[in-house]
């Protein structure tokens, strides 16, 4: 087992560059799929949740091999198997994104249904009202979902919540379809605009994603292509605030600055400086930082999966902020590890009221998830003495190498080993 050692750090400065995106590369490895020729993925993070839907993808027969570090060549010419080991399906919620091009080429698929984690119960009811909608004939039980349909037909659905891995499944399983689909009160985050791009780069037809609509013409067919996947906006974002909880100067390089908008526009609100130019974003410290309030809302709103590391930053942020938490239900467990730090915050059902302090305290502290984890190393590089991450596991699902990055801005970070 490893645990993370964060000491006290001076401001962070100087620039690194941000990974591919983990919440495009998954749904992208998983619509690979959908043809059997060739397709050649780049830009891809080294993140246990990418090895994961990996060994899924070679479990169904699909074979994998790496050109280089970030580039893999994946094959699924030859899928053997319509059915992923509950051992590797249950590691992680992502695996069910396999569900919409299995059914698409295939017409049949079993999976065990994913598990709840820390954030939320997580149901994937919107997935399977769109895979029933397309025609899919659903049944479940003992733990797993089957789906099988000889064919799917194109029909206009209605997602009641703009589900991020509902749109993305329900995408995949409608692109060769029979006939028009069209998806209403779809998710519009990057992932969704970039996995469209990389469908429409092998030949299906899509217009609308990045907005609340989506019509997929189906196809007969679909082809190899070559494609890189988009950086991450969480890692960057996470960086971001970072920067200005140090009260550093920070350079980040190879964003995507639209991406970052409701990140930045909150860092500006409370003083920071945030400077875009191309590919890349320089955040300064502020003197004196302002409280805010943060509301986390589908894209383009602000991103759940920032909210924990933004609490970390108001923790050290005087005055009182208030963060509203709309889309998971359980999604503020790190306020207990910020406490142990000495953080002031008060949980009132999906509401935080966070009382800035001037510093934290280091302490022993535990991830229970991937951006909660985040928050509180980003928390012990600004609290007196050391703080111990353990759980670090969650961390090395979502972040490639982060230790390496943090110490490269000057920070003192490492891993050890828990004897
Ligand atoms: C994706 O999860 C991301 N994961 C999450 O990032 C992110 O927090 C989330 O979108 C929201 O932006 C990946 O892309 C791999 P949802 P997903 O379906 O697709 C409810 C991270 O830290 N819901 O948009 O699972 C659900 O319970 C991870 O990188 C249903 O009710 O999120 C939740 O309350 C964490 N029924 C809300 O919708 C469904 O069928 C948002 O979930 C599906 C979802």
């Amino acid at each position: 087992m490893k645990k993370l050692v964060i000491r006290h750090s001076p401001p962070l400065s100087g620039e690194i560059l941000i990974s591919g995106s983990k919440n495009a590369a998954l749904p992208i490895l998983a619509g690979c799929l959908l043809c059997e020729d060739t397709i050649r993925l780049s830009n891809l993070p080294h993140l246990t949740d990418v090895r994961v839907i990996c060994e899924i993808l070679r479990s169904l027969g699909c074979v994998i091999t790496r050109e280089n570090k970030g580039t893999l060549l994946l094959d699924a010419s030859s899928i053997t198997r319509f059915a992923a080991p509950y051992g590797l399906a249950g590691k992680m919620r992502a695996s069910f994104l396999i569900m919409g091009p299995m059914l698409a080429r295939f017409g049949k698929i079993r999976l065990s249904l994913p598990g709840g984690c820390p954030i939320g119960s997580r149901p994937v009811n919107l997935h399977l009202k769109g895979f029933a909608a397309l025609g899919a004939e659903i049944s479940q039980g003992h733990g797993y979902v089957e789906l099988s349909a000889p064919h799917l037909t194109g029909t206009r659905l209605y997602l009641d919540f703009p589900s991020v891995g509902a749109t993305e499944n329900i995408l995949m399983a409608s692109v060769l379809a029979d006939g028009v689909t069209v998806i209403e009160n779809a998710a519009a985050e990057p992932e969704i605009v970039d996995l469209a791009s990389f469908l429409c780069s092998m030949g299906a037809q899509i217009t609308g994603a990045g907005t609340d609509t989506i019509r997929i013409q189906g196809v007969p067919l679909l082809h190899g292509t070559d494609y890189a996947i988009i950086p991450d906006r969480i890692e960057a974002g996470s960086f971001m605030i970072a920067a200005a909880m140090t009260q550093g100067d920070v350079t980040l390089r190879g964003v995507i600055c639209d991406h970052l908008k409701p990140v930045t526009a909150k860092l500006r609100e409370s003083g920071v400086q945030v400077t875009d130019s191309d590919d890349s974003v320089r955040v300064r410290a502020a003197q004196t930082r302002r409280p805010l309030d943060i509301k986390t809302l589908p894209f383009p709103g602000f991103p759940t999966d920032l909210q924990a590391q933004m609490m970390a930053l108001l923790s050290v942020t005087k005055g009182t902020s208030i963060i509203t938490e709309t889309i998971f239900e359980n999604r503020f467990m790190h306020a207990a590890e910020l406490a142990r730090m000495g953080a002031d915050i008060k949980i009132e059902g999906r509401t935080a009221i966070v009382e800035g302090q001037n510093t934290l305290t280091g302490s022993e502290v535990c991830a229970t998830d991937l951006r909660a984890g985040a928050s509180l190393v980003l928390a012990g590089l600004t609290a007196k003495g050391c703080t111990t991450v353990t759980g670090v596991h969650h961390i090395e699902r979502g972040y490639e190498n982060l230790d390496l990055k943090l110490r490269m801005l000057g920070a003192d970070v490492e891993f050890s080993e828990i004897p």
